[in-house]
């Protein structure tokens, strides 16, 4: 917030945001009068980045007389999961030089990754290992918080940003804005304290902290199976692998019954989906509509985190009732009451 705050000055200053995306970034531009200029995820390609669509949406974005002044990326993301390859994160960074953009690097999910073969790279490696010009030039935020990897309690608020790059007298307001805050929470700060600062070998906690730190992550990592697989076992459900982060984003192909029983109660079909399946099985998730997804398609989201001995059902549950759902809504009739 404090960095958008410093970003944008008005309603034609816009920040490239990834579709699908975590809300917080449209409801903070939206909140400081700024524009968010949206970039598209390759849903199949495991939601990579396309740097075309960028260059497309950024020329887009001028001709209407907007100033593109920084991109923002979430990796591992959310809602989509995926994890970016250090091929995608040295295309961002050559673009934001180019086009003289602030990189923002939402890396709050880095310890939860769930596959070996696409580990988390930070954006501040690659940046560094690209050398110059790059490495002096670019500027770039790269946020954490203790909220999220295997430290994550209730109510531990705590997080921070690293600035590479930024002008010291950017720095200097930064601090000034966020003097603003006069009492930061003591705990957050000990949970943030722990975590830049883990224990060490010898430390009398150390093989605790260990045990129990892998025990979670292995974890979410059996999880994430759990959910993926139980998503693509069922008929009309894809859903990429969850590399990373805490989420699943499948998409669910509706028939045309399912689209038009949902316009004739005025819902749209994501959350037409989402609420039957509450109602049907107790399952809570979040229509993709509130992500942003590429127009004609419907996704859900969910997290990966109920009780892993509590996964089984809950996919079979899902699946039950997904497979009730396609067979009435391919029904012909819905279409036809629609049409009236
Ligand atoms: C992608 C992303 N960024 C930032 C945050 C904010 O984290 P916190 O509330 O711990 O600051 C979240 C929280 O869910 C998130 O998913």
């Amino acid at each position: 917030m404090q960095l958008l705050n410093v970003l944008i000055r008005n309603e034609h200053d816009g920040v490239l945001v990834p579709i699908p995306q975590y809300p917080l970034y449209s409801a903070t531009i939206a909140l400081l009068g700024g524009c968010l200029v949206p970039y598209y995820l390759n849903e199949e390609s495991n939601w990579s980045l396309d740097v075309k669509d960028l260059r497309k949406q950024v020329i887009a974005a001028r001709d209407k007389g907007i100033n593109v002044r920084g991109l923002v990326f979430i990796n591992p993301g959310n809602p989509t999961g995926q994890c970016l390859s250090t091929t995608n994160l040295q295309q961002l960074i050559d673009f934001c030089f180019a086009e003289n953009l602030v990189l923002f690097a939402d890396e709050v999910y880095q310890q939860n990754i769930y596959q070996d073969d696409r580990p988390f790279v930070s954006a501040k490696k690659v940046l560094k290992d690209l050398g110059s010009p790059y490495s002096e030039s670019v500027e770039l935020v790269s946020f954490h918080t203790v909220s999220k990897g295997f430290l994550g309690e209730c109510g531990q608020r705590g997080g921070y940003f690293e600035l590479t790059n930024i002008h010291p007298q950017v720095v200097e307001e930064l601090y000034k804005v966020a003097s603003i805050s006069l009492s930061p929470n003591v705990t957050g700060q000990i949970m943030m304290g722990l975590m830049v600062s883990p224990p060490k070998p010898g430390d009398i906690s150390y093989n605790e902290y260990i045990a129990e730190s892998k025990a979670v992550m292995e974890s979410l990592r059996r999880r994430a199976h759990i959910m993926t697989d139980g998503f693509n076992s069922c008929e009309n459900v894809i859903c990429n692998f969850t590399e990373g982060a805490m989420y699943s984003f499948p998409q669910i192909k509706l028939p045309p019954g399912a689209v038009s029983a949902a316009k004739s109660v005025g819902k749209a079909p994501d959350v037409f989906y989402c609420l039957k399946l509450l109602e049907a099985t107790g399952i809570s998730t979040v229509p993709g509509s509130g992500f942003g997804q590429k127009e004609g398609t419907f996704h859900l989201r969910t997290t990966i985190l109920p009780a892993e001995k509590d996964m089984p059902e809950v996919m079979d549950k899902f699946q039950k009732f997904n497979t009730t759902f396609m067979a009435e809504y391919s029904d012909e009739k819905y279409v036809v009451t629609s049409k009236l």
